[in-house]
């Protein structure tokens, strides 16, 4: 059975909640077409996290978050489960659409993780176009860097997004992408863009995308640590919320994720609290989106 889950990242302070609502609704929407169409996982996720970062309300392409020095340096992966086929870039401000870059590594087949000049050179030789990173700067996210600079502020927005989906071939795919952390060092790099601690699939197992604290996701492999709780627990709402705790526990850090599992059952948990989701099943009649 075909299934997508998306979520627009786990934060503290609720933005707009109708307005995430309408960019989720979208993301959900574009994904699912695919998957309706009969197309593929992997199709459908990099369609759902193109039109999170499209949409500046998130923390991914225009509207990404800034590094201490003003500029936008973003990170995303993409992750197939037949063949754990996979692509990620990092640190690169120069695409619109990153996770439609780390498809084009994946696709390529070479390597895996391409990092800042050597992520744009492939970009050009690809034929991705490049933008003016001017572009990708929102005056809402110079605002929160300069509050940053004057004071802590009262908490972190949602922002990060992912999406992991299973087509009717019984393919799983994943993908995230992310601006990353506000007022991070230049060069920062989060989990978004490791396979295995932001974003994994398997299609013998499931689909995961993280969001949260990039550091703590790090320390503990998140993504593929929660494919071994839902391969003991074969409950996809369970092996979230274990996940969760492990994050907190032992990654030192707040955060959440999403999964689908081999058999399209959706399940999501998080430690933050509020982190946008929207899936969609076909006995929905339109996507649900519980926040
Ligand atoms: N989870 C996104 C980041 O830390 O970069």
């Amino acid at each position: 059975m075909p299934s997508i889950i998306v979520h627009g990242g786990a934060g503290a302070v609720v933005a707009d909640a109708d307005e995430l609502r309408l960019g989720m609704r979208a993301a959900v929407s574009a994904g699912w077409a695919v998957l309706a169409a009969g197309g593929r996982a992997l199709d459908a996720v990099e369609a759902a996290v193109r039109s999170l970062e499209d949409d500046p309300r998130f923390n991914a392409g225009r509207g990404s978050v800034l590094t201490e020095d003003g500029g936008v340096e973003m990170d995303a992966s993409i992750m197939e489960g037949d063949r754990l086929a996979c692509g990620a870039v990092a640190a690169v401000s120069r695409v619109a659409n990153p996770v439609s870059l780390a498809r084009r590594v994946l696709d390529d087949g070479r390597h895996v993780l391409l990092v800042g000049d050597g992520a744009h050179a492939f970009a050009r030789a690809a034929g991705v176009a490049e933008c003016d990173p001017a572009t990708l700067v929102t005056e809402r996210q110079r605002k929160r860097l300069s509050e940053r600079r004057g004071a802590t502020p009262g908490g972190t927005l949602p922002g990060t997004v992912g999406a992991t989906a299973l087509d009717r071939h019984g393919t799983v795919a994943a993908a995230t992408s992310t601006g990353g952390t506000l007022g991070k060092r230049a060069g920062r790099v989060g989990d978004s863009a490791l396979i295995g601690a932001g974003t994994y699939a398997d299609s013998s197992l499931g689909g995961v995308s993280c969001t949260g604290d990039g550091e703590a996701i790090i320390r503990v492999v998140l993504a593929r640590r929660a494919l071994e709780y839902l391969k003991e627990a074969d409950e996809p709402d369970y092996a979230a919320k274990v996940s969760v705790d492990l994050l907190v526990e032992e990654g030192r850090g707040e955060g959440g994720l999403i999964v689908v599992d081999w058999r399209g059952r959706i399940g999501y948990a998080h430690s933050t609290s509020l982190m946008p989701v929207g899936w969609m099943t076909p006995t929905l009649g339109a996507p649900a989106l519980p926040f």
